[in-house]
């Protein structure tokens, strides 16, 4: 028994200093990237594994025409990114490749295709998801996640806490016997602090009256109460946006219930509960093919689809039959996140005209359906119509 303490006891030491370096490093933490001063300003395209390559291909084909002039004066490069591969992940048994990850680093945004996450029973090995680690190594800690149901006045923005939680030693649980397991959930001062301003300084900017905070501090009481205190300690910097917070369980409830659902506007929370009600509102939007997703940090960013990399399609033979339109919201996302906000705003009206509105197209992910070639051929039509603006509102 004092062997198994002793060893219990290393291990959480191990994890607390990493803890506390961290903090430090947070502490000193530089201000915000000026996409303005950069020239060029690096765009990463990862394609990742299992539809990734495809559906990116189609979104980096969208940002050379969007983009022309910039690449041409020099303002913006593209940089395809390969190899972030599951078969490769495995091979040298990292998350993300060493090679890989300095490439991704001399970028300054990155657009990402989903990667593969092992799971218990697979047949790869028990690798981190990329994703995770990604998160961490950018250092991408506000998940950033818009969900809109006009006909039911749903506009919601999440902004999730992506590095901290239970996410951070996620890999650093320890099974102490046979039969007593742990894991760890880490919430600190500094971490709460950047993610909950974020949320605030958004609805403040956007003259949003609202920020809801989710978590479960009536029983998570040392990091979720942190980090409730943290969001009443900073709600009053912010004396014009109102505030209110919820658990989670109700949370999951009140998304729902169509007496409440249009009241929630900005929403913040730590990581597990963010990654399950982004899921549940993307589901109420129509699916999580629907929605983008914005990784974002100080000095890098990071967009991406949140659906998974569908291996099956691939092995049916159904790849050009993917549907690249989360990849391409997040790509209006990411150039609205470097400043081409017209543009940005140009390509989601055109993604909500060819998608829902008018659907020239239907996707379906098989041959009854459009290949995501040729869906792509259509956005970049629609773009370039004299009056896409009008012909949005008239859908409205
Ligand atoms: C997401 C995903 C990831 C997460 C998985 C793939 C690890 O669900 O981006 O929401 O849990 O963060
Ligand atoms: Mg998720």
């Amino acid at each position: 028994m004092d062997e198994i303490i002793e060893k219990a006891k290393e291990h959480f030491e191990i994890i607390v200093r990493e803890q506390l370096e961290r903090v430090k490093r947070l502490k000193s933490e530089k201000d915000w990237i000026d996409y303005s001063k950069l020239k060029p300003i690096i765009i990463g395209i990862v394609g990742g594994d299992g539809i990734g390559p495809e559906i990116s291909k189609h979104a980096k084909t969208i940002f050379e025409f969007l983009l022309q002039d910039e690449v041409k004066d020099g303002k913006v490069e593209l940089r395809e990114i390969e190899g972030l591969t599951i078969e490769n992940r495995a091979k040298v048994m990292k998350a993300i490749p060493d090679d890989i990850l300095e490439e991704i680093k001399k970028c300054h945004v990155l657009l990402k295709g989903p990667t593969t996450t092992p799971r218990k029973g697979d047949k790869w090995p028990n690798i981190e998801s990329a994703n995770v680690s990604m998160r961490r190594e950018l250092d991408l800690f506000a998940n950033v996640r818009p969900v809109k149901v006009p006909e039911l006045g749903i506009d919601w923005m999440f902004f999730r806490e992506n590095t901290e939680g239970a996410y951070i030693l996620g890999s650093k649980g320890v099974n102490i016997t046979e039969d007593l397991s742990f894991d760890f959930k880490v919430i600190t001062t500094q971490g709460a602090d950047r993610i909950i301003r974020l949320a605030f300084d958004y609805a403040k900017k956007n003259n949003i009256n609202r920020v809801t905070v989710v978590t479960k501090a009536n029983v998570v009481k040392a990091t979720d109460g942190k980090f409730l205190d943290m969001a009443e300690k900073i709600a009053k910097e912010y004396p014009e946006v109102e505030w209110d917070d919820w658990y989670i369980d109700i949370m999951t409830a009140k998304l729902i219930d169509p007496a409440r659902q249009s009241q929630f506007k900005v929403l913040v929370a730590p990581n597990l509960y963010g990654d399950i009600i982004t899921d549940e509102a993307a589901q109420i939007q129509g699916g999580v093919g629907t929605a983008g997703s914005a990784n974002i940090g100080k000095r890098y960013s990071m967009f991406e689809a949140i659906h998974g990399s569908a291996p099956r399609m691939v092995e049916e033979g159904r790849l050009k039959y993917a549907n690249p339109s989360s990849l391409i919201k997040a790509s209006a996302l990411l150039l609205n996140h470097i400043g081409f906000i017209e543009k940005a705003k140009k390509l989601e009206m055109t993604l909500d005209i060819c998608a829902t509105y008018e659907k020239k197209l239907v996707i379906t992910g098989r041959s009854n359906g459009a290949t995501g070639e040729v869906f792509a051929k259509y956005i970049m039509e629609t773009l370039q119509h004299l009056n896409l603006e009008e012909k949005w509102k008239s859908y409205q």
